[in-house]
């Protein structure tokens, strides 16, 4: 057994222990981040800003950190562009497009979400580059093809979802919407659902612990989101069906 992996395992649970006391708080309806329709504290940075700095560290801390490893491998170089792939257009892309220029968010927003993005990274990074010990033949295992197809799907879902929000904010500028068609019919926050499914997805590929991990704490950031905005358009929109899911169709 590789030395590093009693400590890593163990940082790791420390990581998931800390996810379930995130989402009770944030289902609680206490937002300390302004994610859930409350202010959050601290000082306000400017969004744009904001989404390029908590978003680098995830964008860089994985790639470098197996790049420091030395120990380039040929599934680590695939899972490497697959995270590149994600936080490119994440931090290099989105930032500039979401379009309500002007707004600000709160520091402890930025600062819990830099933690987050850090910590996430290093444990992937740490894993793929000094613990991982893959064969070549993994890239043909039924978990990576399987994980592959449920990461591509949910990235397609997430970036379909995402963009159709962002077109329809320029289309009523100042206004809230209510989204329709597609998946929108179905749920009402397909980006968010999206994005959970990219990471079991991605957790499935790497059949890893951190992998796991991030997939978790995904659920435990954005169903909560997912419930408020469901429960905004509730509010909102008399001709939103009472019965819609915030993110899993009929379930949820
Ligand atoms: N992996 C993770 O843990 C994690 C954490 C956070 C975010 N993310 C990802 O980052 C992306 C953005 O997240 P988010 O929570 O900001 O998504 P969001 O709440 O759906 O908002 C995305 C953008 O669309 C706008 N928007 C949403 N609903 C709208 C509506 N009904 N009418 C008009 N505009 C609307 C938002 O405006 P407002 O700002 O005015 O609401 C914002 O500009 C998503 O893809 C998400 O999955 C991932």
């Amino acid at each position: 057994m590789n030395d590093l992996l009693p400590s890593l395992n163990l940082a790791t649970w420390i990581w998931i222990a800390l996810a379930p006391p995130a989402f009770i708080v944030l289902m609680a309806g206490w937002d300390p981040v302004g994610r859930i329709g409350g202010r959050g504290f601290g000082m306000r940075v400017e969004i744009r800003l904001a989404w390029f700095i908590v978003e680098l560290p995830a964008l860089a801390t994985f790639p470098l950190i197996y790049a420091s490893s030395g120990n380039f491998h040929l599934v680590g170089n695939v899972v490497v562009v697959l995270w590149l792939a994600h936080y490119g257009h994440r931090t290099l892309v989105w930032p500039w497009l979401v379009p309500n220029k002007g707004t600000t968010v709160p520091f402890t927003m930025v600062a819990m979400a830099l933690f987050f993005n850090g910590v996430t990274g290093g444990l992937i990074g740490w894993f793929m580059g000094y613990v991982a010990d893959y064969g070549e033949s993994w890239l043909s295992d039924p978990r990576f093809v399987a994980g592959l197809a449920v990461m591509f799907a949910g990235a397609a879902l997430n970036v379909w979802a995402d963009y159709r929000l962002l077109r329809l904010r320029k289309a009523s500028p100042g206004q809230r919407v209510l989204p329709r068609g597609g998946a929108f019919e179905y749920m009402a926050c397909p980006n968010l659902a999206g994005e959970i499914l990219e990471w079991f997805g991605f957790a499935l590929l790497t059949w890893s612990f951190p992998g796991l991990a991030f997939a978790i704490w995904t659920v435990a950031n954005l169903a909560p989101r997912a419930v408020w905005r469901r429960n905004q358009y509730r509010e909102s929109f008399a001709d939103f069906p009472k019965g819609r899911a915030a993110l899993i169709p009929k379930v949820w």
